[in-house]
């Protein structure tokens, strides 16, 4: 099955995908060196040609469509409930965060890096006891847990999550206001809360939902309250051949330019006062020598094509950042 798989969905889908799908489906798990070379290391001019423009122009759309039909919410459990344990493999110990760390000297440790980005953010929220705060995909409650560390603050910290592992987890180990909703979905009571945050969930927002979402939580935000959003995005406005490749991973999503954003935010009446720009790569490697370093442990946990597909998402995003297709921004607006 697999080697009749690979040429045709190199046909429809592109070879990268195909290539892609034929690591994942390798009955053994891969060998992890020879795996990320193959995937971040240069490839002929002939390849690139012929990646950077298959599938063609007029079918990316329809057949990535075809793809998102997949259940969006479904698709987001899917990648995160795959179990704690298997994460605590090899995200940090303290905070458990899912998200690209601050590697500002570049030689610190994973977990030095993520204490310098909750740092970092905790400034951007600038937190005090008694606000309302609310984190969109909150994860393990690791931002939460820095925000409560500082204000000592519990009761008015709030989190919404499509993982039940992660409510789960919430409820035994933190104690926050975590939800189990969709915040795309969701009604909001207006003018509810003094700040709302969104650390690397709004990748899963697509497209056409950014503009409605951003008018919605402006809505919910107290006059004078802020949303801080650390997100990547896509460079390109225009839609590049590989982008069906994060249908393997996020089953459903789709990210959205970096220009269509700012636009509905500023549109929805916020003003964006702090901008800036991190490096996502450091954090993937972190991860990738951390899975592969717990390999055994992390094949009791999980079957072999999980392990291989974890161990493709990590050089996969790398490539996607250091050929500058995807930025992380971290973005302060102000509700005017
Ligand atoms: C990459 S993780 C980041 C978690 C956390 N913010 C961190 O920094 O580690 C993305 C989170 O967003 C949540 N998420 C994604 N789309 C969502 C949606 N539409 N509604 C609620 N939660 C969502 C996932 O369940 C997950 O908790």
């Amino acid at each position: 099955m697999r080697p009749l798989l690979f040429p045709l969905e190199a046909l429809v889908y592109g070879p990268p995908y195909a290539g892609l799908q034929n690591l994942i489906r390798s009955p053994e798990p891969l060998e992890a060196e020879s795996t990320w070379e193959l995937i971040t290391g240069e490839k002929p001019a002939l390849y690139n040609l012929v990646c950077g423009h298959w599938p063609l122009w007029p079918l990316r759309w329809p057949l990535l469509y075809a793809k998102m039909k997949q259940d969006h919410v479904l698709g987001i459990a899917a990648h995160y409930d795959v179990s704690n344990e298997f994460y605590e493999l090899f995200l940090d110990k303290k905070y458990m965060f899912y998200t690209c760390a601050d590697f500002n000297r570049g030689d610190e440790t994973l977990e030095e890096a993520q204490q310098n980005k909750a740092d970092f953010i905790l400034k951007m929220i600038d937190p005090n006891p008694g606000q309302k705060i609310l984190e969109l995909g909150c994860g393990w409650g690791s931002m939460l847990r820095r925000i409560h560390q500082h204000t000592g603050d519990k009761e008015n910290l709030h989190g919404i999550t499509l993982s039940k592992e992660q409510v789960a987890y919430n409820d035994e180990h933190n104690g926050f206001q975590v939800e189990f909703d969709d915040f795309i979905t969701r009604q909001y009571e207006p003018e509810t809360y003094d700040t709302i945050f969104s650390i690397g969930a709004w990748e899963h927002v697509r497209p056409k939902e950014v503009a409605p979402l951003a008018k919605k939580l402006y809505g919910a935000i107290k006059p004078g309250g802020k949303l801080v959003k650390h997100f990547f995005c896509r460079v390109p406005d225009r839609l590049f051949a590989t982008a069906i490749c994060s249908q393997i991973y996020f089953p459903g999503s789709i990210g959205s330019p970096y220009r269509a954003n700012v636009k509905a935010f500023e549109e929805a009446g916020f003003r964006i006062v702090q901008r800036t720009i991190h490096d996502y790569r450091p954090t993937l490697r972190a991860w990738f020598d951390n899975l592969v370093a717990n390999r055994e442990r992390a094949l009791e946990l999980v079957d072999v094509h999980t392990y291989n597909r974890y161990l493709t998402f990590f050089p996969v995003s790398w490539r996607y950042f250091d050929d500058g297709m995807g930025m992380l921004v971290r973005w302060v607006m102000e509700k005017r």
